[in-house]
């Protein structure tokens, strides 16, 4: 099976886990690391809304807390967005374990319909380096 097709299936599986009763907007995404690992996560929503957080998020902590590594690619897929990108906020966590060239498949509910890159969605970002 293609890494994209792989990568895609595991977020939208996610994607059916997810905890969100108040916006009923589930999300899932997948991460999938240079020695074929995938992590995925949905989006957990609070009835303190501000303490939920997104599935890009939820991937990220699964993928942290096995070891974490190079991430190569990145999909999200939304149920009701043909083309979900990630926030702000997921743009800068995903991008303190990508590469600017990590790719980033856009999803609907049948496949990637788009890929961009890391660079492409947070150009400028901050970066940790100065903190070393
Ligand atoms: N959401 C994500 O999971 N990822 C994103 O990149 C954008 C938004 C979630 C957060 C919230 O549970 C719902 O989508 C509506 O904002």
């Amino acid at each position: 099976m293609a890494v994209t097709d792989e990568l895609f299936l595991a977020a939208r599986a996610a994607m059916a886990k997810a905890h969100a009763p108040y916006s009923h907007f589930p999300v899932g995404a997948a991460l999938r690391t240079a020695d074929g690992r995938v992590y995925a996560g949905a989006n957990i929503e609070n009835a303190s809304y501000p303490e939920g957080w997104c599935a890009e998020t939820t991937a990220l902590g699964h993928y942290v807390m096995d070891g974490g590594g190079e991430i190569t690619d990145i999909a999200v897929v939304a149920e009701r967005m043909d083309r979900i990108t990630p926030c702000g906020g997921c743009r800068q966590r995903l991008a303190e374990f990508s590469r600017p060239s990590t790719r980033l498949h856009l999803c609907d509910q049948n496949g990637v319909v788009e890929t961009l890159t890391m660079g492409d969605i947070l150009p400028l970002g901050f970066s940790g380096e100065i903190l070393k």
